[in-house]
């Protein structure tokens, strides 16, 4: 798929198939994803690869917020990405203090690069997924055990999509664009 229609068929997919994305699908998937350019090049981003239905179910009844659409996803989801970051590298000098004033901003910043990266790698691969952003990230890292110094920076279930959405409206580009 060229550049242009991997931009514009890529939708956000909330239902998926019973086929279950492979290890290796998801192994050539993250090594694309991988590309992402991040602060400074530190690379912090982690890709947990959740197949264990338990621990999804867990994350489904224990961390959504009461957020039903969530719930409803990962109700019937088999694989999910939890997106993490190695804390304090990006956005810092070499002795703790932040670089810009942005302090640590720029881990969220480059998590959110890389959510987007893994779901064109995904969607170029016949891969639907969608990202999350409404959970309790505290519980999800205690859920999947997740590695000490890192936080969840976002929820990426994944999976065959059962239907292509339609498009969602965007803003007219000349609301968004300004030139001086
Ligand atoms: C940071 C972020 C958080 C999001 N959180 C959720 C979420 O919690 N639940 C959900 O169903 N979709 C979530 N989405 C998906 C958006 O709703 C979706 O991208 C938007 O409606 C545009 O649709 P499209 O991705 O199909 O173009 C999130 C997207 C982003 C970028």
């Amino acid at each position: 798929m060229n550049g242009v229609d991997l931009i514009k068929t890529r939708r956000s997919v909330r239902r998926y198939t019973d086929e279950v994305v492979s290890r290796e699908l998801m192994t050539e998937i993250i090594d694309l994803a991988k590309n992402a350019p991040s602060w400074k090049n530190t690379q912090t981003v982690r890709y947990n690869v959740i197949y264990d239905a338990e621990l999804i179910a867990r994350i489904k009844d224990e961390a959504l917020l009461d957020f039903e659409g969530n719930i409803k996803t990962l109700a019937q989801c088999q694989c999910l990405v939890v997106l993490s970051q190695v804390n304090k590298r990006c956005g810092y000098e070499r002795d703790g203090s932040f670089t810009t004033s942005k302090g640590d901003r720029w881990e969220m910043f480059d998590a959110g690069i890389a959510a987007q990266t893994f779901c064109l790698s995904a969607w170029e691969k016949g891969v639907g997924s969608v990202i999350l952003g409404i959970f309790d990230d505290a519980k999800v890292a205690d859920i999947i055990g997740l590695a000490e110094g890192q936080t969840v920076a976002a929820l990426i279930p994944v999976g065959f999509p059962k239907f292509t959405p339609d498009a969602v409206p965007r803003k007219s580009t000349e609301e968004l664009i300004s030139f001086k």
